[in-house]
């Protein structure tokens, strides 16, 4: 699939069918997010895959902003958090979901969630953070379509403000 197809057609999804995701999918998924970009090479990230249908029911439970029945959450944590690490973690969320997109599964970016419950679920240790879950499955009807700004209204020419003429 070519890469702008995959930028296009991702949407945040938010109904998943109950089929699971198959492990060569879910090592692609962590595959992509392993070779995301990292600031210094740091590599921060740790992802927690969850499959376990009573896990993700708990995760739901204290994640305000989970939407729908996941068959698979990748949860994304962080050794130390700093800007720098949050970038990384955004890098690798959007391989994950663009990878997703090749693979026909729908995903979505969760940062509404209760941290302390679901880390002592995960049994994530206390110095490490947890910074987005991922909720991924296929999806059993096809998202909606989110308005976007347009690119006159976010993008300039050669100085901030600066009329885009391309
Ligand atoms: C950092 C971040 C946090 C998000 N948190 C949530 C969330 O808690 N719950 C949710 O339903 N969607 C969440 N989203 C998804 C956004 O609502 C979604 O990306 C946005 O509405 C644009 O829609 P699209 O992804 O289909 O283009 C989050 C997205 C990002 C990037």
């Amino acid at each position: 699939m070519d890469v702008y197809d995959a930028i296009l057609m991702r949407r945040s999804t938010r109904s998943f069918n109950d089929t699971a995701v198959p492990s060569e999918s879910i090592i692609k998924l962590l595959e992509a997010g392993r070779w995301a970009p990292t600031g210094g090479n740091i590599q921060p990230w740790k992802f927690i895959v969850v499959q376990n249908p009573k896990k993700i029911g708990m995760i739901k439970m204290f994640s305000e902003g989970l939407r729908g029945t996941p068959t698979l959450i990748i949860a994304i944590c962080t050794e130390n958090r700093n800007w720098v690490t949050l970038l990384d973690i955004g890098m690798a969320a959007e391989n994950i979901s663009l990878e997703a997109v090749e693979l026909g599964l729908g995903t979505c970016a969760i940062a509404s969630f209760s941290e302390p419950p679901i880390k002592k679920l995960l049994e994530i240790p206390t110095e490490i953070e947890l910074i987005l879950l991922l909720s991924i499955g296929y999806p059993d009807r096809t998202p909606r379509l989110r308005e976007k700004k347009s690119l006159e209204e976010i993008s300039y020419c050669e100085k901030y403000g600066g009329k885009l003429d391309l």
